[in-house]
């Protein structure tokens, strides 16, 4: 086991940014409850607003931060939007539901849930890269058309999609328009309005702010229907007493993110790339996963035919690389990735992927250490490999 560690998996989560946590230590001395009316309450809440509002500024609303209720995390704010089309869809006429086939478990979960329920659903293709089949889009949508959910950037390929022309799409039909912007937020310009998004999902943890802390963007005059119904905190949409320390440390995320943004997306871009080129030189026949241009500046994911997935994890673990697969655990059995069978790689190939997201504290060093580290390890594998490179 190597004493060495690169972490390499900030698309699953991040570290807490040390002036997040400050922001949270600080708070730490005011626990009155945000709904209370005295004087420690009033300035509980006064905190909450403020980091409202600075997650508003992030995706471009900083003047309406009421459109901002927060939640729990993303799968919170994407199950919320289905929940409510489940309600919409059982009294109004339009009950159809467009969604993409690579989204995260918590969209496509809720989509087949609603589809259990009756909901006529498509699960829209994508191509090579992982983009959008606009004409199947355009085929699908139609009068009867409810909602259109498409995440912004894809968390396993890193792809993007061209957001405001869904978004325009999607509203031209009389749809709602949802977006799971988990990803892209804070990795690359997000603007709920020019997308036309009636409805944004973003999750704080990707962001180097705490866990169980979210939001979800809410049109003025979008209907939300609570998940969690109780109190009237967050006018109604969410019950619960405020998580002030978690949503402190939101709004603190959401203000490094929003300053930050352009020299962190150069940074590790230019990381992401050299570490692309240096694997792709060394190593024999390894395959580029998602979009060459549209793609997250900090996502990698390759695929090396002849080496299986986890192997290369565990390897990679021992020389203190920490990465991810492209292979989700369903249920006791390794399923390939749903993400990379959507762009046409085959299992054996999708079996052999791996995900790298780089991060702030990313390295010119942590790059070259793997550029070292792996190509020995897939030249180890495939030699044990029954199935051909
Ligand atoms: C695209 C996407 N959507 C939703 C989620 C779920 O977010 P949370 O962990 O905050 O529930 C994730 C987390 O991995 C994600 O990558």
């Amino acid at each position: 086991m190597s004493s060495r560690r690169v972490y390499m998996d900030y698309n699953a989560t991040t570290p807490l940014h040390p002036s997040v946590q400050e922001a949270m230590v600080r708070d730490l001395e005011i626990f009155a409850n945000a709904s209370s009316m005295h004087e420690d309450g009033r300035k509980a809440r006064g905190r909450v607003e403020e980091a409202r509002k600075a997650v508003a500024e992030l995706i471009g609303c900083g003047d309406n931060p009421e459109q901002i209720v927060f939640t729990s995390g993303g799968s919170e704010s994407n199950n919320t939007v289905f929940a409510t089309m489940f309600h919409l869809g059982r009294k109004g006429p339009r009950r159809g539901i467009i969604t993409s086939a690579i989204e995260h478990p918590c969209v496509l979960n809720a989509a087949k849930w609603l589809e259990s329920e009756g909901f006529p659903v498509t699960f829209l293709k994508v191509d090579e890269y992982g983009k959008l089949d606009m004409s199947q889009l355009k085929a699908s949508l139609g009068p009867d058309t409810l909602l259109v959910s498409i995440m912004a950037a894809n968390n396993e390929i890193g792809t993007i999609q061209d957001m405001a022309e869904i978004g325009a799409l999607a509203k031209a039909s009389g749809a709602y328009f949802h977006s799971d912007a988990t990803q892209a937020v804070g990795k690359i310009p997000v603007c709920a309005d020019d997308w036309k998004a009636d409805y944004l999902t973003m999750s704080c943890h990707k962001l180097y702010g705490p866990k169980g802390v979210g939001a979800l963007y809410l049109r003025k005059g979008a209907p939300l229907e609570p998940l969690i119904r109780g109190g009237h905190q967050e006018h109604g949409h969410r019950a619960g007493t405020y998580n002030n320390i978690g949503i402190l440390g939101f709004g603190q995320a959401a203000r490094l993110a929003k300053e930050e943004l352009p020299e962190y997306a150069r940074r590790v871009f230019a990381l992401r790339n050299k570490l692309r080129d240096g694997l792709v030189a060394a190593i024999p026949k390894v395959r580029v996963n998602g979009h060459p241009v549209n793609v997250l500046p900090n996502t990698l994911n390759l695929s090396f035919p002849g080496a299986e997935g986890e192997a290369i994890l565990l390897y990679l673990d021992l020389a203190g690389i920490e990465v991810s697969t492209g292979s989700a655990c369903a249920s006791g059995s390794l399923e390939p990735s749903h993400v990379l069978l959507a762009t046409g790689v085959g299992p054996e190939l999708a079996h052999g992927s791996i995900r790298f997201s780089l991060g702030r504290a990313t390295s010119e060093e942590d790059v070259d250490y793997i550029i070292e580290q792996l190509p020995p390890i897939i030249k180890r594998l495939r030699a044990m490999s029954t199935v051909e490179a």
